[in-house]
């Protein structure tokens, strides 16, 4: 398989994105520690992991914690003996606009997206350094860090920050094998459960208006995101560095999406 023989750490995999992450790079051969700020959801998706036969560990941190950050990595590579691929995937959102955002939110928001990946990244990257023998950091991305959008501030600014730290940390790492990349998904698999449990109102008021803005029509399955992540982690990507995969559903490819979709409706 693609990655046997790899040790994985994946940030935040609560049973979305994250979750679709750790179980298929799992299902492709490596050993996967599945860390969240949130115990329950770092256990459920290591005993899925191991439920279907894979090997997994979990390991519940905050990423923004520099020392939390610091025995996570060390207890993977005492458990495994090393780490060769890093998804960071965790982040927090306020869903505020300039006027409302409070400096509070903003910080936190800011800090799990970019302090959180700067921290993981780094003390990552150390591990790798000394193991000489190369590795894979991907940074999950998001439309929302390519173009503007109202009442998202933060989100926004954190994840267009996540691309390039994505391109900087590439420049960084490229003379030790280590190359980074960005995978950016859209609106993903969102069920109404999901959205009811993420507390996101005015999300579960639009429905399908919610996903209007992606010309399939349709929301991402996260498991669409985790293969674009199980390319990056792979060697079928060893010439990819400082460059971001749109898993989008065409998302970003057009300015005016209103006019497309009416197009494309008319009789
Ligand atoms: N779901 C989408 O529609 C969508 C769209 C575009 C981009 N993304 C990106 O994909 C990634 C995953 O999104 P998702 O919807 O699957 O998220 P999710 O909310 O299902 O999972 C994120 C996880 O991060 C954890 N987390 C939060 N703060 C943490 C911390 N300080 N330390 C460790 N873990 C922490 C949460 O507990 C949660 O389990 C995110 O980076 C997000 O920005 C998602």
């Amino acid at each position: 398989m693609k990655l046997d023989g790899k040790v994985a750490i994946v940030t935040g995999v609560g049973p979305n994105i994250g979750q679709a992450i750790a179980r298929t790079l799992a299902q492709s051969g490596a050993r996967v520690a599945c860390n969240d700020i949130r115990e329950e959801h770092a256990e459920e998706t290591a005993r899925l992991i191991r439920d279907a036969g894979g090997e997994a560990i979990s390991v519940a941190a905050d990423v923004t914690d520099e020392t939390q950050v610091e025995d996570l990595v060390a207890s993977v590579v005492k458990t495994f003996g090393g780490v060769d691929i890093l998804i960071n995937n965790a982040f927090k959102l306020a869903r505020q606009g300039l006027l409302e955002s409070t400096l509070a939110d903003w910080e936190k928001v800011l800090k799990v997206i970019l302090t959180g990946s700067f921290l993981m990244s780094r003390a990552v990257a150390k591990r790798m350094v000394e193991q000489g023998r190369g590795g894979s950091i991907v940074h999950i991305a998001s439309t929302s860090g390519h173009r503007g959008r109202a009442d998202d501030l933060a989100y926004c600014t954190a994840k267009g920050g996540t691309l390039n730290m994505t391109r900087a940390m590439a420049m960084d790492l490229v003379k030790y094998g280590i190359r980074v990349n960005s995978v950016t998904p859209t609106k993903t698999g969102l069920t109404t459960e999901a959205l009811r449990k993420s507390g996101n109102a005015a999300a579960l008021r639009l429905g399908r208006n919610f996903y209007a803005d992606v010309p399939m029509d349709r929301l991402g399955d996260p498991n669409e995101i985790a293969k674009a992540v199980l390319f990056f982690a792979s060697d079928d990507s060893s010439f990819c560095t400082g460059t971001d995969l749109r898993v989008d559903g065409g998302s970003l490819a057009t300015w005016s999406l209103q006019s497309d979709k009416l197009a494309r409706l008319a009789p």
